[in-house]
């Protein structure tokens, strides 16, 4: 049996983080960053680069924004307070510390023939953008800001930017139409005595949400399980444990 140990200020780490309006990112300094075209957590960066390959996208899709720093997003935020007003500001700039950038976990992309918008990058109305779109969710990227979810999220639509939340969990939220908000919310439904069970390229997933406490919480398994821990930046953590294949 292995031990696992979570440690209740490591609920703000992970491709699970919840970023919006009402939670702020928290410097994570264990955050491994990685540049090729763009600056990105290290995963995040390779399976953007493996999209691209799969789409033979690499010289039609261009990404414009990566990680962004505290004062970068403040940079940003000002000069469109200046240029585009109060109200229009809010709806498509997050507040500094409470952009999903500063994570490293988002993406911008744009197409490679138009004329780069860094607030609001061209990326709808072509075959590409869909392409890029299916392949990036099965690779775990969601297209974090839709018209549907505009009154949660606060943010207007997106077409532009992916966040990275990782497999099973962008399939589960774009089969159930659900933001990362309600996710955040539908998994706290599950604990590890009754975990939601869901099936992704012939493997069983089971998922669950463990409340954190003061004290640090042990949960104990197989040697051979295999498991992904992520906070939520919330109150918790959600726990994927991967099964054999099935
Ligand atoms: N455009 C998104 C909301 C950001 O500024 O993070
Ligand atoms: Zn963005």
């Amino acid at each position: 049996m292995k031990t696992m140990t979570l440690h209740h200020n490591e609920i703000h780490k992970g491709p699970l983080i919840l970023i919006n309006h009402d939670y702020h990112y928290i410097d994570n300094h264990d955050l491994e960053l990685e540049q090729q075209q763009i600056l990105l957590e290290k995963r995040t960066l390779n399976l953007y680069h493996h999209i691209l390959d799969d789409i033979n996208g690499e010289r039609v899709i261009i990404p414009v924004s990566g990680y962004r720093t505290f004062q970068q997003q403040k940079d940003i935020y000002e000069k469109s307070l200046q240029d585009n007003g109060n109200e229009w500001t809010s709806q498509y700039v997050a507040l500094p510390g409470h952009s999903e950038h500063q994570s490293g976990y988002a993406i911008d992309v744009t197409l490679a023939d138009t004329p780069i918008n860094l607030i609001c990058p061209h990326f709808t109305q072509h075959s590409i953008c869909d392409n890029f779109q299916q392949r990036a969710l099965q690779y775990g990227f969601i297209q974090r800001y839709t018209k549907e979810k505009e009154v949660i999220t606060h943010i207007k639509e997106e077409p532009w930017h992916f966040r990275y939340v990782g497999i099973p969990h962008a399939v589960y939220m774009v089969e159930n139409n659900l933001c990362l908000e309600e996710y955040i919310e539908e998994i706290k439904h599950y604990h590890i005595y009754h975990p939601l069970h869901y099936m992704f390229q012939n493997r069983l997933f089971s998922i669950f949400y463990v409340p954190s406490s003061q004290e640090n919480v042990h949960l104990t398994f197989n040697d051979d399980t295999v498991y992904q821990v992520s906070g939520n930046n919330v109150d918790g953590f959600i726990v994927t444990i991967w099964r054999a294949y099935v």
